[in-house]
């Protein structure tokens, strides 16, 4: 089964600040590390608080870092007193590779209702995690920033490379960002092992900052401090009302896409509440209200409104991103690798 075929399928079709949750996490029934935006996290908890009355918890950490910490926290003696019980949202292959380390609890959804991708990324982990919804990855360029320079838009992920964009890219950093990750795992899966070095040295050594979320590296674009980032295209439509200036370019290569999982963490105490939570979130009724105004991924529910950001998308140039290697141990390693070992960031 190909996963890129789900995406081209016809019916695949304001940052807030979350309260410091660590604090009074244990406190709380349910603990949720959320790695979707702020914003998406605060409005699943409130919501689900409101209707299931189950005191949450929801702790906010970009892909690579939540994959992380459950790692580290799986192999401590000293575990953190917080036991999580759900990882919810953040790029599929993150959570992937947590299932082949043995860290989720098996959980199929009893949803119907769900896209042929949702439940792809539940049949290749033997049902330890599920897609809840799904983007592409675009270069997100300023045209303000960059007509003040004199300089033109790319085109193409290797233009990102150009000498005359030195000082102009945001990427976030792959270790900690699933954005990121996925940004480099498609550099490798477009080009042979000899190019892709040498287009992803060309582009670092553009690099100005490298924050520790995709999200964040939009940040610099949209308050006209920089002239370019690389993003999960569907994180730009808000911060494009802000500014009209951004513009989103699908390189000429073709894109990478993410599907955005949930799980529940091996070491839940709570099951009976994260399968509620998990569940509550696939329901087109919850994500109806994502989809309208807070985040406009698509989502995996067939009945749930269309994404106004891929459902006008004309240029589906999709790679048959492959979940299942780029989310192996050794690849991962060898991705991280590749690009730590290419110098540092000034
Ligand atoms: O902001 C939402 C989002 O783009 C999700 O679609 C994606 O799963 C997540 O952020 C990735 O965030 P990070 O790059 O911080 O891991």
């Amino acid at each position: 089964m190909k996963p890129c075929h789900y995406f081209l399928s016809p019916l695949f079709v304001c940052l807030l600040i979350l309260p410091t949750s660590w604090a009074n996490a244990e406190n709380h029934k349910l603990n949720i590390i959320c790695s979707a935006a702020p914003a998406t996290c605060n409005v699943l908890r409130d919501s689900f608080v409101s209707i299931y009355d189950i005191p949450t918890n929801i702790v906010r950490m970009s892909s690579g870092e939540a994959l992380d910490f459950i790692e580290k926290d799986s192999r401590s003696n000293n575990p953190t007193d917080i036991s999580f019980d759900v990882w919810w949202g953040g790029t599929g292959d993150t959570h992937l590779k947590a299932v082949k380390n043995g860290l989720m609890h098996k959980f199929v959804s009893s949803n119907k209702t769900l896209l042929g991708w949702s439940t792809y990324l539940s049949d290749i982990s033997d049902g330890n995690t599920v897609g809840v919804y799904a983007g592409m990855l675009g270069i997100v360029a300023n045209k303000k920033v960059l007509t003040a320079q004199n300089l033109d838009l790319p085109n193409c992920w290797s233009d990102l490379g150009d000498p005359k964009y030195r000082g102009q890219l945001i990427i976030a950093d792959p270790n900690t960002s699933g954005t990121a990750y996925t940004f480099l795992s498609t550099i490798f899966q477009i080009y042979d092992p000899f190019q892709r070095i040498q287009v992803l040295a060309e582009i670092k050594e553009n690099i100005l900052k490298t924050p520790k979320s995709g999200s964040d590296a939009l940040l610099p674009v949209a308050s006209d401090d920089a002239a370019l980032s690389v993003a999960f295209i569907h994180d730009v439509p808000l911060l494009e009302y802000q500014n009209p200036s951004l513009a989103i370019i699908i390189p000429c290569e073709g894109t990478g896409y993410e599907i955005g999982a949930a799980s529940i963490l091996k070491s839940t105490k709570h099951l009976k509440e994260a399968k509620t939570f998990i569940e509550y979130t696939l329901l087109a009724s919850t994500q109806n209200v994502l989809t309208k105004k807070i985040a406009l991924q698509m989502y995996s529910n067939a009945n749930t409104l269309s994404s106004p950001v891929y459902n006008n998308l004309k240029d589906l140039n999709v790679i048959n991103y492959n979940f299942n290697i780029y989310s192996r141990e050794t690849v991962r390693n060898d991705v991280l690798s590749t690009w730590n070992n290419l110098g540092n960031v000034d």
